[in-house]
């Protein structure tokens, strides 16, 4: 059992500076080899903070969105806290084998947004903002469109996704 307080101090770690502490961990966990990142490098693909999320077959072919959770090591001085979650994204297929990944973080005011199958939308509880699938914003409640975020799928098919987080509240993407 661990520690509160070092949990989150932990989880507290920016994910930049986390994904590049538990390079090795992830490596031996995602069963990744030299040639199966985009460039046939996943330690560059790691350490630019590209992070293998799920393989490209497992996604429905029609499209629809598919929630993941983000999760790394996160390595302080003097422990290793293994499969942190630090995020949830939404990863969408197409049929010309490309994927388009949003974030799960409204761009309002930072809620989580549901997709909700029966409507073909996203859509913010917290103060009802709604996106279509393409993640552009239905109503007037957020002042830009859900955040997308880098994708590769590498030769072995898998998805590898760059975890960033934007300010919230403004028009601008900005990366926080
Ligand atoms: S935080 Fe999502 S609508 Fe306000």
């Amino acid at each position: 059992m661990l520690a509160c307080g070092s949990f989150l101090a932990a989880v507290a770690i920016p994910v930049s500076a986390a994904v590049g502490l538990t390079l090795d961990p992830l490596l031996r966990k995602s069963g990744t080899s030299a040639d199966s990142s985009p460039g046939g490098n996943p330690a560059a693909e790691l350490a630019s903070g590209f992070l293998p999320i799920i393989r490209f077959d497992e996604l429905p072919e029609d499209g629809t969105p598919v929630k993941s959770v983000v999760r790394i090591d996160v390595r302080d001085a003097w422990q290793v806290f293994p499969d942190q979650p630090v995020g949830t994204i939404y990863l969408r297929r197409f049929p010309d084998r490309t994927v388009v990944v949003f974030s799960d973080i409204c761009p309002h005011l930072g809620c989580k947004v549901d997709y909700e199958a029966d409507q073909s939308r996203f859509f913010c509880p917290c103060h009802s903002s709604a996106f279509a699938l393409d993640g552009q914003a239905m109503n007037k409640v957020s002042p830009r469109p859900l955040d997308q975020l880098e994708a590769r799928i590498d030769p072995a098919g898998m998805v590898w996704v760059k975890y960033q987080e934007f300010r919230t509240g403004i028009p601008e993407k900005v990366v926080v």
